[in-house]
């Protein structure tokens, strides 16, 4: 009997399926604008899928592929498709879904440890820093996405700028109650991060933004004087570099000078925005970025690398390890050998065990250079000012936002209320929604909802390397004609 192993049995037939695998992902990324860009899962196959009892005994690896090739593949959210612009998700670099195969056979922790991986991740956080104007000597890590490295950011500065020990005594100290300041365009995160932290979302400020979604700085400096009257803590100001809405960047540099005329820290969600930064005549836009003491980006969104990879990159060295590092007996740094230089990682963040995320990066920056990803961040800005220029061309449709960056807000008016005085916000609210449902089933693109000024309004947000000028060309009448289809029908 062989003793119990989980590797091949036998190699020759392993690396047989292996390469088919690989194929049947190669064909599909190379045929993928001739499938449909989402496409429902159907009931059947979800019932396939949930009842699949627990194998005690395998039945291969052969046969898995066949399961994956029937009931998962055709199947994702469609986020890889050239005319998915639903969210900000990145689109998927093939070379970057090789390195994660070659990162999970090495199968490295990266706590740190004395090892090449751990090279290539901090060389890869010095890239990104030195990407986005930022000296490449900022310390910083990888995350599992800008939700993770905007909390770890609100963490450090909760444990920064507030006059306690946070490691300590925790938030039981009564004198002063810790607030926050951002925009009410910032994204949800904000609001997980607050109450996980403690601070609780009654002391975050959510001030209001002008008619370009930037934060009104008049407001904010009123929150502040008026927090520090009542004997509050103010701690951190959290700026926008392309918030989720409609792509809207704060002005940076006023919310520097108020962080610094305060004290406070002053963090930047540039999830995916920050990366405008790769395009010269994008700068001005994001000037004060460099000056943020922390900054959060994701490379699964701006960058088109497959989840997950986010960074949170920090102007002071030391500050991370002051909120995260610990000394565990088991994992004490050494002078020699694997635990030389200790766990750096692990150190400045909450996660010990950490995936080997860095080697995508380090891959698809050296294959294709920094100037191909500002190039593919420049077509999709143009994108969204061509889909921008064909909404507000056409006379039912309207624009509903600014379009400063990749994203296009915009909704259909349709003739009907108007003309039989039924024209009411709720039901252009519910004839966009139906346009939206519909268009996603069709499989022609997918595009995401959000609300504007309480109205609602289908989203186009391009973070997608694949998509050609012809796919928003051709979109277009796609949707101009499913609005009109939908005018038609009885009850709309
Ligand atoms: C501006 C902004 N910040 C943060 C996030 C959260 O990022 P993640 O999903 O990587 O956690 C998003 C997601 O779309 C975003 O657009």
């Amino acid at each position: 009997m062989n003793t119990p192993n989980l590797d091949p049995r036998d190699w020759e037939d392993f690396r047989k399926t292996s390469h088919k695998a690989l194929d049947l992902i190669l064909d599909q990324l190379r045929e993928l604008s001739s499938q449909p860009a989402w496409r429902p899962i159907p009931t059947e196959m979800i019932k396939t899928i949930s009842e699949e009892p627990l194998p005690l005994t395998g039945i291969g690896e052969a046969r898995t592929l066949d399961r994956f090739q029937e009931q998962v593949l055709p199947y994702p959210n469609g986020s890889w498709h050239p005319r998915f612009w639903g969210w900000v998700q990145g689109t998927g670099i093939p070379w970057a879904m090789i390195a994660d195969m070659l990162a999970s056979g090495m199968n490295a922790h990266l706590a740190g440890f004395n090892q090449a991986p751990k090279w290539v991740e901090h060389k890869v956080v010095s890239w990104i820093a030195e990407m986005l104007g930022w000296p490449s000597t900022s310390q910083g890590l990888l995350s599992s996405g800008a939700t993770m490295s905007n909390i770890l950011a609100l963490c450090v500065a909760r444990n920064e700028i507030s006059n306690r020990n946070v490691r300590s005594e925790g938030l039981q100290n009564p004198d002063g109650v810790l607030t926050v300041y951002c925009s009410d365009q910032t994204h949800g995160w904000i609001d997980k991060g607050i109450e996980l932290l403690g601070i609780g979302t009654d002391n975050l400020r959510k001030i209001a933004t002008d008619s370009e979604g930037r934060i009104r700085v008049d407001s904010l400096r009123t929150a502040i004087d008026k927090d520090l009257r009542q004997g509050n803590i103010p701690v951190c100001v959290c700026g926008n570099a392309g918030a989720v809405h409609f792509g809207a960047t704060d002005d940076l540099n006023q919310l520097a000078d108020i962080c610094k005329e305060y004290g406070l820290w002053f963090h930047v969600d540039g999830a995916f925005g920050a990366f405008a930064y790769l395009v010269p005549e994008m700068r001005a836009d994001l000037h004060g970025m460099e000056r943020a003491d922390s900054l959060a980006v994701d490379l699964h969104k701006w960058m088109y690398l497959p989840f997950d990879i986010g960074c949170l990159l920090c102007q002071k060295t030391d500050v991370l390890e002051r909120t995260f590092a610990h000394s565990q007996t088991y994992m004490k740094k050494t002078d020699r050998g694997l635990l030389a230089g200790g766990v750096p990682f692990a150190d400045m963040g909450v996660e010990l065990s950490r995936p080997f995320r860095a080697l995508k990066a380090w891959m698809c920056i050296q294959a294709y250079g920094v100037n191909a990803f500002s190039d593919c961040i420049r077509s999709n800005i143009e994108h969204a000012r061509l889909l921008a220029r064909l909404v507000s061309s056409h006379d039912r449709f309207e624009l509903m936002a600014p379009v400063p960056l990749n994203i296009v807000c915009f909704r259909y008016r349709p003739t009907i209320y108007e003309e039989s005085n039924l024209f009411e916000e709720s039901i252009i609210d519910a004839f966009n929604n139906e346009l939206l449902l519909r268009l996603q089933e069709s499989g022609q693109a997918v595009l995401s909802s959000t609300m504007i000024h309480g109205k609602f309004c289908l989203r186009a947000a391009f973070t997608n390397h694949r998509t050609q000028n012809s796919d928003v060309e051709l979109f277009f009448p796609t949707i101009v004609k499913l609005a009109e289809s939908l005018e038609k029908q009885p009850g709309n």
